[in-house]
């Protein structure tokens, strides 16, 4: 087994011009498979609440909820950096519960770091996470647990005044002490501006090919959320049509009595089969 992945990989990835690879899992058996394809990161998002949850934002997830996955997400990762993404409200209260919160990830769920959203005003948060001794993954752009006050789920960073301000976001940062930045929904220039000016790994999602690694959520990138499709999300399967085949398989042949044929049952015995006839079971 090759060596488990911790946060100095990742910086040393970005020296070294390597591409960091970032997925989301949400449970043990696709944990298993990012891990065992060789993903750098595996992040327990909070997207878990509208692609697993079926919540209509991330906005009503709980720490009880992103532990649970959390748990079970360690439980499939054996070599990959394991980052834990903090819920809505986890983190924006106080000193005191952030780090407490931040620490649940690591004690009670296995996670090797957090990710929390947000600029200038979480660097305070990040350097009191970072001073307890929680690595910390930090989340410009567009941030969707703050999307209503960011004119929705739209491209940020378009215009001057917003990219520079995109741009001291990320530079406050990483001199807060986080480790990489995702950069979400950004043009493709300035990920590229970001990416050279600070000395960390930006990791992108719909932010572009300059990033010094990518993340998507693996759900999108099979094709088994069918909600909506962003444009920024490649899919390089589409399962959900082949699930409903299979599941629809199933019903047909239940029904018909195609299923359990001989090769799926169990035969009896012989002396089994003649001891029910004789005891007429
Ligand atoms: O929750 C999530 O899945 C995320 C990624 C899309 C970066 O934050």
């Amino acid at each position: 087994m090759s060596t488990k992945l911790n946060v100095a990989d990742m910086v040393a990835k970005k020296v070294a011009g390597d591409k960091i690879t970032m997925l989301t899992a949400y449970d043990a058996s696709f944990a298993a498979l990012l891990d065992g394809a060789g993903v750098d990161i595996v992040l327990v998002g909070d997207s878990l609440g509208m692609v697993l949850l079926g919540y209509d934002s991330t906005v009503p997830v709980t720490m009880a909820e992103m532990l649970h996955h959390g748990k079970a997400v360690r439980r499939g990762v054996k070599r990959a950096l394991l980052v834990g993404d903090m819920p809505f409200l986890s983190y924006q209260v106080d000193m005191a519960s952030a780090i407490r919160n931040g620490g649940r990830f690591m004690k009670e769920a296995g996670c090797d770091a957090v990710k929390l959203e947000g600029g200038l005003e979480v660097c305070d948060t990040v350097r009191g996470l970072v001073r307890a001794g929680i690595p910390v993954m930090g989340h410009i752009g567009l941030t969707p647990q703050t999307a209503g006050q960011l004119g929705g789920f739209k491209v940020q960073g378009n215009d001057l005044d917003s990219a520079r301000k995109l741009l001291t976001a990320a530079r406050g940062l990483a001199e807060a002490g986080v480790f990489a930045v995702v950069l979400e929904c950004v043009p493709d220039e300035l990920a590229r501006i970001i990416t050279q000016e600070i000395a960390i790994p930006t990791i992108g999602i719909g932010a572009g090919p300059h990033c010094d690694g990518q993340v998507l959520v693996t759900h999108d990138l099979v094709g088994l959320f069918e909600k909506f499709v962003p444009r920024f999300v490649k899919q390089y399967a589409n399962l959900a049509p082949l699930v409903k085949e299979a599941i629809g398989g199933f019903v047909d042949e239940v029904r018909s009595g195609a299923f359990p044929d001989a090769p799926h049952s169990f035969p009896a015995r012989p002396d089994l089969r003649e001891l029910m006839q004789d005891k007429d079971v």
